[in-house]
């Protein structure tokens, strides 16, 4: 056995290349390795850190996620205000800037460093010894939220500065949290999916994210950061702030690559006037420039006002908007019966595309903004992803009735109804052929069962002609039925049916995503797969059992449970499987020796942190169970195992202490 001081060693030797890796590739954008290479060193860690407890410590990479949810958020106060910032809208309120710098200085000889300004939202990080210790919000600029498990979560954060004895003791770090272009559509791509609201821009979405309770659910959304300022600190970086930002970098902070030093007011007015046009090359919003007086002396010499400092200024950007015609005012039918209103409009160019429909969200958002057919109205591109409707400009010529909250599907004409706790409008007709074509859809998508050669048209066709009312139909289907439809030849009909046929053994997860139960989408069906195994393990599982599960909240524990308790639900899963279908779970995750068994924990353990003990049971190819009940197999109890242990003892279930549960695993 290695000896406890090498394995010390290995632990800090391991820590430091990870430490390494994530400064190359989440601040330098660079990479030593492939992703493979760097999944197996943290792997090493983890391994070594499971079994030595005692040596992990807060700042390790393995450690970026905590394991229960935060009640609330605590208050933290700034030691130094986080002010706010005056906003200047051309390049004559920016000279007018430069000459109250100018005047108050008393002379001409400073400069200036032009930053993007990131539109997110500001952070303030506390590094002590260069560990992290805090991370808050701005909140009102004296008092923000303490928001550190969260930030924790963020790869672009380093949870120790590297750099040893040059780090200040304390040393207060401020930037900016955003969300990448691409993650932000993506999340609301997802969100779509599970049937939840989007987010309206990309700010919106890493402001929400960051106030999250749960930090697991944080480190889900890809959230990035740019430091660009310090608080407080032990010892001073630099004299200006150009050369703090070097220093920063080499504390293996992420720095704007786009920061550069401007010699005067004219030079600093070309880069802002340059940036509105490249801002749509970035993969993260910006909504202007800053403008900072350099040399710290001199900032001390302007101060501030209550407000805002007097050595720096924002150069915002007109958000990019085009005016247009409303054609046609659609509603659209969701999967889940959502009815939303979309705009047909006369086609105009923005920001890069031709844009000629616009959600408009809701039908209150529509009554609230008061869009009518004929109307002249704004674009803008949320976040310049989303062509949404601002404003309506002039209202249509002609009086045009206004726009009624449809009482009726525009598809199947049943009934529809305002949720109960929502603003959407819902068909509630659940075999409505609009909500049918779109739930086949998202079966057939890339995401879910990825069926090539079913596409949009042919699914509607297959509803439309009546070969198709179901899942399970869709396996049922039969060449000659197919070749009767337009466009289909022998050929592309045996495409078909090979794709709906290799679709049968597609992963578990798959299936589960696509039978687009509502707020599963596929990160929540890969958990429930791995969790439960089996499609009939799932199936079966109570509300309290789902909803113990890492990542499965409430919500979406009750709408799993009603799904699979829906008789006609299980019909159709019933004739699937009958016709074949048989979803399948990778084998290498169920091989473990305690395969099948349940397990619960409770109390503390001495070696275990809660998550580290679930962890390892999954690891087993067993299941970790929240609650107590005749199906649990081991009751794993620690110090103070409360109601739990009663329970199991009432029921006679095992229970076994962590010496026994460590043989049990190592077995
Ligand atoms: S410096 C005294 N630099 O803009 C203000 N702020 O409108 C010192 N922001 O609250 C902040 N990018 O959230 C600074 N490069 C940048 C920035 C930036 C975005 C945000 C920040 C601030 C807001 C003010």
């Amino acid at each position: 056995m290695a000896k406890k001081k090498d394995i010390e060693k290995q632990i800090d030797r391991l820590r430091d290349e990870i430490r390494q890796h994530d400064y190359l590739y989440y601040v330098l954008n660079q990479s030593e390795i492939n992703d493979r290479q760097y999944d197996k060193l943290f792997a090493e860690l983890k391994e070594l850190e499971e079994a030595n407890p005692q040596l992990v410590t807060l700042d390790s990479p393995t450690q970026r996620v905590s394991d229960q949810p935060l009640e609330g958020f605590d208050n933290v106060r700034h030691t130094v205000p986080m002010l706010s910032m005056d906003n200047t809208y051309n390049a004559d309120e920016l000279r007018a800037f430069d000459e109250r710098v100018a005047k108050q200085l008393d002379t001409r000889n400073y400069d200036y460093v032009v930053e993007l300004k990131i539109d997110g939202l500001a952070i303030s990080l506390r590094y002590e010894e260069g560990i992290l210790v805090t991370a808050a919000t701005r909140g009102n600029g004296e008092v923000g939220d303490d928001v550190t498990s969260n930030v924790r979560t963020i790869k672009a954060v380093p949870l120790a500065l590297l750099g040893g004895s040059k780090i200040p003791a304390v040393l207060e770090v401020r930037g900016e949290v955003y969300m990448p272009t691409s993650s932000f559509v993506e999340l609301n791509r997802l969100r779509a999916e599970a049937g939840e609201p989007a987010f309206a821009n990309p700010r919106n979405a890493a402001a929400g994210s960051l106030k999250l309770l749960d930090a697991r659910v944080t480190a889900a959304r890809n959230l990035s950061f740019f430091a660009y300022a310090t608080g407080k600190f032990s010892e001073p970086l630099a004299l200006d702030h150009y050369r703090s930002l070097q220093r920063f970098k080499e504390f293996s902070l992420p720095v704007n690559p786009y920061i550069v030093q401007a010699r005067n007011i004219d030079k600093a007015v070309d880069i802002c006037d340059s940036w509105n046009e490249k801002r749509t090359s970035l993969d993260y919003q910006i909504d202007g420039m800053v403008i900072k007086v350099n040399r710290f002396n001199q900032r001390d010499m302007l101060g501030a006002t209550g407000r805002a400092p007097r050595w720096c200024i924002s150069y915002k950007f007109a958000a990019e908007q085009a005016e247009t015609t409303v054609e046609s005012i659609d509603v659209q039918v969701g999967k889940s019966g959502i009815l939303t209103p979309v705009a047909n409009l006369t086609p105009v160019p923005l920001a890069g595309t031709t844009v000629k429909r616009a959600s408009l969200h809701n039908f209150d958002e529509l009554k609230r903004l008061g869009v009518g057919v004929g109307d002249t109205v704004v674009i803008e591109k949320a976040g310049e992803i989303i062509p949404q409707v601002v404003e309506v400009k002039a209202k249509a010529a002609i009086s045009v009735p206004e726009f009624q909250v449809p009482k009726i599907c525009p598809v199947c004409s049943s009934a529809a109804a305002k949720d109960e706790d929502g603003v959407y409008i819902r068909c509630l007709n659940p075999n409505c052929s609009g909500q049918l074509k779109e739930r086949l859809k998202y079966f057939a998508g890339r995401g879910q069962m990825d069926i090539e050669n079913l596409g949009t048209a042919l699914i509607e066709q297959l509803v439309e002609v009546g070969l198709v009312e179901n899942f399970a139909d869709l396996y049922k289907l039969q060449k000659s039925e197919l070749i009767g439809l337009e466009r289909m030849a022998e050929k592309s009909a045996d495409n078909v049916i090979e794709a709906i046929e290799k679709s049968k053994t597609q992963p578990l997860w798959r299936f589960i995503a696509a039978l687009g139960i509502r707020h599963i989408g596929g990160q929540s069906a890969q958990i429930l797969a791995e969790h439960f195994g089996s499609l009939e393990a799932l199936m079966s599982a109570e509300q309290e059992e789902l909803a113990a599960i890492d990542q499965i909240g409430p919500i979406m524990a009750k709408s799993i449970h009603e799904y699979f308790k829906d008789e006609k639900n299980l019909e159709v899963i019933t004739q699937m499987l009958t016709a074949g279908v048989s979803p399948q779970q990778p084998q290498a995750q169920r091989l473990g020796k305690l395969a099948g068994k349940t397990f619960v924990v409770t109390g503390t353990l001495e070696n275990f942190s809660r998550q580290q003990a679930q962890q390892a049971i999954r690891r087993a190819g067993a299941k970790s169970s929240g609650s107590v009940s005749k199906k649990t197999d081991f009751v794993l109890a620690g110090k103070n195992p409360g109601s739990k242990l009663d329970k199991a003892r009432k029921l006679g279930v095992e229970v076994i202490n962590e010496e026994q549960f460590v043989k049990m695993i190592e077995d």
